[in-house]
């Protein structure tokens, strides 16, 4: 066994947690809409088409954004073709789906509500510009008497969506983009889109196109120069990024968290370069609103897009998780906690069946895999104000990313529920640890659980058959004197709820 030993102080405080951290995100892709959350005629759907085993899943994550319609989706969408009585099938091209449109935006916004949810809309930049994202704008968020605010009403919808948040375009820099721009052409279409939007509803908040990932060869030049265009209309910058165990080294693999850390600092450095450079009293935050792992599907999707295109709904991006991707998303919300001063949004990408926390079966029920874990007790536990532990733990090595800690942990302080939550993940997949806290700080501490997630098999997963992976509350012992002893076994996801004064 090893020791590590924390020091955990309400006066060591980063930020309150925005909630939209626990925020995610629902594409037209694959079968995320269509036998995802839109199933009419299945056992478990309501008067909508909606599944109501799905919401149910959902609605326990207490997911409070939820980001639509994509994506790569949203560089080709005609939102037109989504809304009202008429609905024809068009071919979706990034994905090479067909897309019969029978589940459009007034569908999704019902969906949110039963979910208590809001959307953040995406518009597209890629194929579309300035004036179909201003149309857009008018339908959701303006009360009445215009072309497209009536439009919205004659399908049946009085009051405006009020939409509060949205992304300029999606991934502008990808390759793989409908529209991709360059550096110089994002800039100014955002600038122009962003100025136009703001002038029909000033109340919205707008996120810019960051680089599509860390290792895009534009990084982080993309964000220096697009930003220097249109810094004084938006307001977050965006984040993506995917990992996946592409090498089969669990040690590596749960590194990645620094890495994704190492992006984080970089980014925010871009922006107040750029607020330096500019003289600006403006502070741009961070909007990570795509995250996750995903690397399980991709020969699937090869095959399908390439060999077999133009179905509906087809099983794309279908990852299937395991212990140890379960053990990364636990970072992965620890690292976006940790920099809760600055990362103001972050959706899980995504929310089903597409690399998704919930996996529907056509013909059966919807259920959890090991990642939907970590994230519902980050969003259950981890609102209030992020401490930052001061920690001496023990490292180990590892092949790429040389010596790294053996405990990455973080703490919210809930004043209001009297809590302080320690999520901590063990990630020595050989050694357990032996914590030794000091929460002095707060008086009369006592621990109300002790919720641990691990498994012998780091590759075992979940399925509809059963939860193989999945968290057990382990005995603990009582604060002594100010103290915390708690065993995190190796390779393991730890809850540890303290109640304080
Ligand atoms: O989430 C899946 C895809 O990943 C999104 O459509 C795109 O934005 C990203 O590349």
């Amino acid at each position: 066994m090893r020791n590590a030993k924390m020091i955990l102080d309400r006066a060591f405080q980063i930020a309150p947690v925005d909630k939209r951290i626990y925020g995610s995100f629902i594409e037209h892709l694959g079968r995320a809409v269509y036998t995802g959350i839109y199933q009419p005629g299945h056992p478990a759907a309501d008067e909508n088409g909606f599944r109501k085993d799905v919401i149910d899943l959902v609605k326990d994550l207490n997911v409070p954004i939820i980001r639509y319609p994509g994506g790569n989706f949203v560089s080709n969408f005609f939102w037109e073709d989504s809304v009202g009585p008429n609905r024809v099938p068009r071919l979706e091209l990034a994905w090479r789906s067909l897309e019969p449109n029978t589940f459009g935006l007034d569908e999704f916004h019902k969906w949110t509500q039963k979910v208590g949810a809001e959307t953040m809309m995406a518009v597209n930049l890629g194929t579309r510009g300035i004036a179909d994202a201003c149309n857009l704008l008018e339908y959701c968020n303006h009360p009445s008497g215009t072309k497209y605010s009536d439009l919205r009403i004659s399908h049946g919808v009085k009051d405006p969506y009020n939409i509060k948040l949205w992304c300029l375009g999606n991934e502008m820099d990808g390759e793989w983009q409908l529209g991709k721009k360059t550096m110089e052409e994002y800039g100014r279409i955002s600038h122009e889109t962003a100025k136009a939007m703001k002038l029909i509803d000033p109340t919205i908040e707008l996120v810019s196109c960051g680089s599509s990932f860390m290792d895009m060869p534009t990084f982080p030049q993309w964000e220096a120069t697009t930003l220097e265009h249109n810094y004084d209309y938006v307001d977050y910058v965006s984040m993506h990024q995917y990992y996946g165990n592409l090498n089969n080294d669990s040690c590596d693999y749960l590194a990645k968290s620094d890495e994704m850390d190492a992006f984080i600092r970089t980014v925010i450095s871009t922006c107040d370069f750029v607020k330096a450079k500019k003289r600006s009293k403006k502070t741009i935050n961070l909007s990570f609103d795509e995250w996750n792992v995903w690397f399980h599907s991709k020969d699937q999707e090869t095959d399908i897009t390439q060999n077999h295109p133009w179905q509906v709904a087809p099983p794309l991006l279908e990852d299937h998780y395991n212990m140890e991707d379960a053990l990364l998303v636990g970072l992965m919300l620890i690292t976006l906690l940790r920099h809760a001063d600055r990362v103001k949004i972050a959706c899980l990408a995504q929310l089903v069946n597409v690399i998704a926390p919930i996996i529907t079966e056509p013909d059966g029920t919807a259920w959890k895999q090991t990642i939907y874990y970590p994230f519902l007790h980050a969003s259950t536990y981890g609102r209030g104000t992020v401490l930052q532990p001061l920690v001496d733990s023990p490292r180990h090595a590892t092949l790429e990313h040389g010596d790294i800690t053996d405990l990455e942990s973080v703490a919210v302080y809930n004043e209001e529920r009297g809590e302080v939550t320690i999520f901590a993940v063990n990630r020595n997949i050989e050694e357990d640890v032996a914590l030794t806290a000091d929460v002095r700080s707060f008086n009369g501490c006592q621990v109300v659980e002790h919720l641990l997630m691990t498994h012998e098999d780091l590759k075992a997963e979940n399925s509809a058959a059963g939860q193989v992976v999945a968290p057990v509350q382990v005995p603990v012992s009582p604060v002594d004197g100010g103290t915390l002893t708690v065993k995190l076994p190796k390779a393991s996801w730890n809850v540890i709820r303290l109640k304080c004064q």
